[in-house]
């Protein structure tokens, strides 16, 4: 998580940091600092919360003592200690002389902890981070060497870390390295630049090195020089980025995530765009490097992936299973690491993940790797980490998503799976006239999507009707039932009401025990294979007095008076409809969490990417 930024070079450091940082307040927003390079110190300003908290404490302060040439700063999500102002990065040692912005997490922190008091170190902190700035600084009273000092401290850590350090006695340079979290230099003119995520120095150069794992940096205003663990100096590639820099901006709407959910129509044309020219021309995926003959080979798919993109990677199960014969095992990251590996040459193994950087799906993609299963990647961020570890790629190509709850592009992930299940279906020679529906029903998406924004006010007066109830069951079958998980995180994660997912027909398995007039169920209804079984579930429900909330695309009159509220979407076939009925419930969570107050783009305790295990 977290945000990391550093600047060396002619411009006022604390402007480009600052700048930088306010790229990356979706990493993280519990409390922000910088260090700045002084005359023969460093110094550090913090403040907690948000990062305006800092821009305003810094606008007091003399322009004389926040002018320096070099610095770091750092927006935290804290993992080891509580958001306060002595947990806040930057963390030095007791002298002051080293000081470092970190991201990730130390485990064997407290032996290191240990170690270090016993030396006569005191802490001021509860972070993890701490330990490693005490550590290099006393590797460094050894060998008076910034770089060897890190090397040392390093070898000695456990766990996943991104490092931009300085010191006092070295002041024309900022030493970095990473480990399982993200770390880029911007290569710059008389300048250079160190960020977690390019969107923090894409406004300042168009040229960035990857560092890779353990791999420690020097940069000088004017040099970059990058060492392998063995301190021999290795050569990066220089990338060219493939961003303009974005106006990050909300366009008129009050909050990010509403306009992200209205582009949803344009991003599924930019998908399609090059890839579906119409129903009955083949589907191209230039990226996927995948021919018949190894199609043919894959005797398994394992999709891998975290929240939002789990979700996604659900729908994938019920698409690629029915259009390919292939079976498939969706499993969240954070699982799939800690069992027995079971991949081969013969397996297809999908992670996804909007960021790329998710550390868990990194690790899990890591550990297929070396079964050698063919792995493909479906990502919004294609210079990313997980993007780099793929053999076939999905771009998803959302553009940049700001707010934390993730809505465009779980729809882009979708509508790139079911490019991907056509695409492998196609090479197998399957099902052709399925495969026209499904084409077509994608080409004709975006214009339902955009019915359905069209119907917002309606969503917005059933969201004030139920935004003062405490807990909400969303209840689905079939290949809508990620639909009804997805439904639910959307509102928990914004609103913070207790909701819940299930599969209709296992309510009376037990959750049903829960249901009375407090309770109310939201129901998706296609008519389809499972309409009538997920009409039996709303009976049940309304037998019980719970509030039924109906997501249809007609419900016969019979039933309609079970159901308090019914919001009609167009008709579209089964397979798709969840790209649908999950527009419905984003804008049913954003309205209930809007009507509440809550901070609908930045909600408590989470960030946008999770680059913690
Ligand atoms: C989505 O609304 C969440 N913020 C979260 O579940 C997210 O989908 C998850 O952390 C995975 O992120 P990724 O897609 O970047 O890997
Ligand atoms: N583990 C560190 C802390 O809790 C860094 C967290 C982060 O990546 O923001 O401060």
């Amino acid at each position: 998580m977290c945000g990391i930024v550093g600047y060396i070079g002619c411009q006022n450091a604390i402007d480009v940091l600052l700048d930088g940082l306010s790229h990356l307040e979706y990493r993280g927003y519990d409390s922000a600092g910088v260090a700045l390079m002084g005359e023969n110190k460093i110094n550090i300003h913090k403040a907690l919360g948000k990062l305006c908290n800092l821009i305003e404490d810094l606008k007091k302060k003399d322009p004389k003592e926040i002018k320096s040439h070099a610095g770091i700063g750092h927006i935290r999500w804290a993992t080891h200690g509580l958001p306060t102002l002595a947990n806040a990065h930057p963390h030095s040692c007791n002298c002051k002389g080293l000081t470092l912005v970190h991201n990730g997490i130390i485990e064997n922190y407290q032996e290191i902890k240990n170690f270090l008091t016993e030396k006569g170190v005191t802490f001021t902190s509860q972070t993890d981070t701490e330990v490693a700035a005490h550590l290099i600084a006393y590797e460094y009273g050894k060998t008076k060497d910034l770089i060897q000092a890190v090397s040392n401290a390093t070898k000695k850590l456990k766990g996943a870390w991104a490092f931009c350090v300085m010191h006092k006695n070295e002041p024309d340079s900022i030493v970095a390295t990473r480990k399982n979290a993200p770390l880029l230099i911007g290569k710059g003119n008389g300048e250079n630049f160190l960020a977690s995520d390019i969107v923090a120095i894409i406004k300042y150069t168009k040229k960035a090195i990857y560092l890779e794992d353990n791999q420690i940096a020097k940069i000088t205003k004017d040099t970059i020089s990058i060492y392998n663990e063995d301190l021999i100096l290795t050569e990066n590639k220089v990338e060219s980025l493939p961003f303009e820099p974005v106006a990050l901006s909300k366009m008129g709407y009050k909050h990010f995530m509403l306009k992200e959910i209205n582009e949803q129509p344009d991003v599924i044309r930019n998908i399609l765009q090059g890839k579906i020219k119409d129903e009955f021309s083949k589907v191209n995926l230039p990226d996927v490097n995948l021919d018949k003959k190894q199609i043919e080979k894959i005797n398994r798919i394992q999709i891998i992936a975290c929240g939002t993109s789990f979700h996604a990677g659900l729908v994938g199960k019920y698409i690629i299973e029915e259009l390919t014969n292939i079976p498939v095992e969706v499993e969240t990251s954070s699982e799939y690491i800690y069992r027995k590996t079971i991949a081969d040459e013969k397996t297809l193994v999908i992670g996804i993940s909007q960021s790329g950087e998710t550390a868990d799906t990194i690790t899990a993609i890591k550990q297929v790797k070396e079964k050698n299963a063919h792995v493909l990647i479906i990502t919004n961020r294609k210079e990313s980490l997980l993007a780099r570890l793929s053999d076939s790629l999905l771009h998803i190509n959302a553009g940049i998503e700001v707010s934390v709850a993730a809505t465009k592009s779980y729809i882009a992930q979708l509508v790139s799976i079911y490019l991907l299940a056509i695409y492998m279906a196609e090479k197998k020679d399957e099902k052709e006239e399925k495969l026209q529906t499904i084409k077509h029903e994608l080409l004709m998406l975006p214009a339902k999507i955009e019915a359905v924004l069209s119907n917002s006010k309606k969503i917005q007066e059933i969201a004030k009707k139920y935004s003062s109830y405490k807990n909400f069951i969303f209840i689905a079958r079939g290949i809508n039932y990620p639909s009804a998980l997805e439904g639910a995180l959307k509102l928990k994660e914004i609103s913070y009401i207790n909701a819940t997912g299930y599969a209709a027909g296992e309510l009376k398995h037990g959750p049903i025990a829960m249901l009375d007039e407090t309770m109310p169920v939201l129901a998706i209804l296609n008519k389809g294979m499972v309409y009538d079984k997920v009409m039996s579930n709303c009976e049940e429900a309304y037998a019980r007095r719970a509030k039924l909330i109906g997501v249809a695309n007609n419900i016969d009159d019979k039933h309609k008076t079970i159901f308090d509220d019914i919001i009609l979407i167009p008709d579209i076939d089964d397979s798709v409809s969840p790209a649908l009925n999950i527009t419905v419930c984003q804008l049913l969570a954003y309205f209930i969490a809007e009507y509440l107050g809550k901070d609908v783009d930045q909600p408590r305790n989470l960030a946008k990417s999770v680059t913690v295990e």
